[in-house]
């Protein structure tokens, strides 16, 4: 009571961007205006249907796409290319197949001025926090689905990013796997204090895992609104109050059906 409130910091800025594609001497507008920003240590969804341009804005603000129009800001540097603070984690993990669990870890790890052991020794640890500390000799092939995307979550801990980009890591994932990588995922994020940016068309994903889910709308994409989720984690899927947040959801796109079908997990 009576306690000094501080703003949690800013680690992402993204200001006015803009961005078309080309297609057939066309030009398409895919993002219009988008303004948004995170703060350290948050969860944040972008949510949206499949074309809206979620892809394209995470790989504006990880600088692997350039923005026509505005700019982002990554701890208030304008970021122009991909760093190793924002790491992307795809939805098909990216493993190399003829490397081990260990290896592909240890892989993204020789850019760092790290000896060998210590290179070791650091990819154990992730491998461990991600719960496959026996697996460390396996091949991608010899895993389930969920298990390399666990790899690669490890892989992205282990460079110890300010950041990690999600591209609709589950959407792969049956139900129970995903729902089993959701809490893994938080688990892990309330040890490491990573910021987390990901984007998904699953209304529920979003809402168990997001501090803020920002819903976005097509034709050209823009932020439409901002939902803070007021939930405490461990979230309840069944509960009366997530139900709540659902139904808020969703509205904000029934409202908006353009002429193109919707697809949603609901
Ligand atoms: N490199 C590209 N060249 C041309 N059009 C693209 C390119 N990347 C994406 N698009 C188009 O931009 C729109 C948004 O794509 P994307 O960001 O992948 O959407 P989402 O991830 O929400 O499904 C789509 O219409 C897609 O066809
Ligand atoms: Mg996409």
């Amino acid at each position: 009571m009576g306690q000094l409130v501080l703003n949690k910091s800013n680690i992402v800025k993204v200001e006015k961007v803009s961005k078309s594609f080309s297609n057939k001497k066309q030009e398409i507008p895919v993002l219009k205006d988008i303004s948004l920003e995170i703060s350290r240590g948050e969860i944040i969804s972008i949510l949206g249907e499949s074309g809206c341009g979620k892809s394209t804005l995470l790989n504006i603000i990880g600088g692997f796409e350039k923005a026509d129009e505005g700019k982002i800001l990554l701890e208030d540097k304008i970021v122009k290319e991909p760093t190793r603070k924002c790491i992307m984690l795809f939805q098909n993990y990216g493993l190399f197949p003829w490397r081990s669990a260990l290896k592909n870890i240890e892989l993204g790890l020789e850019g760092l001025n790290l000896n060998v052991k210590d290179r070791r020794d650091r990819a154990v640890h992730y491998l461990e926090l991600v719960g496959l500390g026996d697996k460390g000799d396996l091949f991608p092939h010899e895993v389930s689905g969920g298990m390399q995307q666990r790899i690669a979550i490890a892989r992205a801990l282990a460079l110890q990013p300010e950041m990690i980009l999600m591209d609709e890591p589950f959407a792969a994932l049956d139900t129970f796997n995903r729902y089993y990588l959701q809490d893994e995922l938080l688990r892990i994020q309330s040890q490491e204090k990573t910021t987390i940016a990901l984007v998904t068309h699953d209304i529920d994903e979003a809402i168990y895992l997001s501090d803020r889910v920002f819903i976005m709308h097509a034709n050209p994409g823009k932020i439409h609104k901002e939902i803070k989720i007021q939930l405490s984690k461990p979230r309840d899927r069944t509960h009366s109050d997530f139900q709540y947040y659902r139904k808020l959801i969703f509205e904000e796109f029934r409202f908006n059906r353009t002429a193109t079908p919707i697809e949603f997990n609901i």
